[in-house]
């Protein structure tokens, strides 16, 4: 089990709590733009978060906890499509492409220039370190000729913060779902900076799962949206699809068995499939509702076993209409309160790790300008 202990502090300016507006989540073209110098005056902390632990370049502006004034997502889906995957390499360089020009955006967007903020945000940890690299020398940069405090956030800690920056502050203790392309985990949360992880997948993550049984039918990446939208469409194809360690008492999760058991439907089903007596649509329904069954069971089975009145959502695959309905007709008959974010914030986003920095820059839990980088996720 993986346990968060909060890092060294520092002394924050007092300032007081913020509005709660719909936050802004868009997706920009490259493109540079002028930076203003700075006009806003506010009692309220104004951070800036980078995000560059995959395939995303996200850069967002917070005004206290939850006032988003920017959170700009540059997906690089499109670049790495010709190569079947992520190429690190690849990504390391079009986040550095993409980094600045975005961060001028933000600052523009959000009316706010240099001399406003207050810190420096940036996920450190898990992900790409080369990626994750790109976002945290932009962020020690800005941080050390801004002169102020550095943030180094956990990406997976970060999820479950959308909901707090929508929701506000919910009741502790919290049982979350991140559920994303990288990682399905189940986290038990006590307080802010209090959790642990009390469920994972020992194999793929359920949305790289779904993205390579949407793959197997010749979708590009990412599967998952589309995957939804069949599943939003159709009633499931009879096929037994097995439902992966839900027999099994602990809170883990196993993906790569359905995902080979998807790939001998395609194999022993070629000829129906061809001739259309067994359409994508049902096949893929009858698939995904394998994986909206594992994950609405485990994720009760952990609020009811560590008492938690409330759950979660968060990470990519949490976007799903279908899987948001199966936890919506699963919590509504187990009595559990459940959070979901918007769709856009399920995503990966900077907004989500510029909340929980207000929340570290407010406790004065700021780190140095050597902090480090991590692939694996460090708790
Ligand atoms: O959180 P995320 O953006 O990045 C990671 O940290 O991995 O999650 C990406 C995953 C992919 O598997 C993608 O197919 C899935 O989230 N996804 C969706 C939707 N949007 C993204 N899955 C189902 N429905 C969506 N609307
Ligand atoms: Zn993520």
């Amino acid at each position: 089990m993986d346990t968060m202990t909060p890092q060294k502090k520092h002394s924050p300016k007092k300032k007081g709590s913020s509005s709660n507006p719909a936050p802004r989540n868009e997706t920009v073209a490259h493109g540079g733009a002028d930076t203003p110098m700075g006009a806003c005056s506010s009692n309220q902390p104004i951070g800036l978060a980078i995000d560059t632990t995959f395939d995303d370049t996200s850069v967002a502006i917070l005004k206290g906890r939850r006032e988003v004034l920017a959170n700009l997502t540059l997906s690089q889906y499109a670049d790495h499509e010709e190569f079947g995957g992520v190429v690190p390499e690849r990504a390391s360089r079009k986040h550095l492409e993409a980094i600045h020009p975005l961060i001028g955006k933000a600052l523009n967007q959000g009316g706010v220039g240099f001399g406003d903020l207050d810190y420096v945000a940036v996920s450190n940890q898990p992900g790409l370190l080369g990626a994750i690299l790109v976002g945290m020398t932009v962020a020690k940069s800005m941080a050390y000729l801004l002169t102020k405090p550095l943030i180094g956030i956990n990406h997976i800690e970060a999820h479950p913060y959308a909901n707090f920056l929508v929701h506000g502050e919910l009741p502790f203790p919290l049982m979350h779902l991140v559920a994303a392309g990288g990682h399905t985990l189940l986290i038990l949360q006590r307080d802010h900076f209090d959790w642990t992880i009390v469920g994972r997948s020992i194999d793929d993550a359920a949305g790289e799962c779904v993205d390579k049984a949407a793959k197997m039918f010749g979708h590009p990446m990412p599967g998952g949206p589309v995957v939804d939208r069949l599943a939003m469409a159709h009633a499931p194809h009879p096929h037994p699809f097995p439902r992966p360690m839900l027999g099994d008492p602990g809170l883990d999760f196993s993906f790569s068995g359905l995902k080979t058991a998807m790939f001998y439907f395609i194999r022993d089903h070629r000829e129906e499939l061809q001739n259309g007596e067994i359409k994508e649509g049902p096949a893929l329904a009858a698939f995904f509702q394998a994986v909206a069954d594992v994950l609405v069971a485990k994720t009760l089975r952990a609020a009811k076993l560590h008492k938690t009145p409330a759950i979660t959502l968060s990470g990519g695959l949490t976007a799903s209409g279908k899987l948001r309905q199966a936890f919506e007709e699963g919590c509504k008959k187990a009595g559990v309160t459940l959070y979901m974010p918007p769709p856009p914030l399920c995503t990966d986003n900077a907004a989500m790790v510029a909340c929980l920095a207000a929340y570290r820059y407010e406790r004065g839990l700021t780190d140095g300008l050597t902090l480090d980088g991590y692939a694996n996720l460090m708790t």
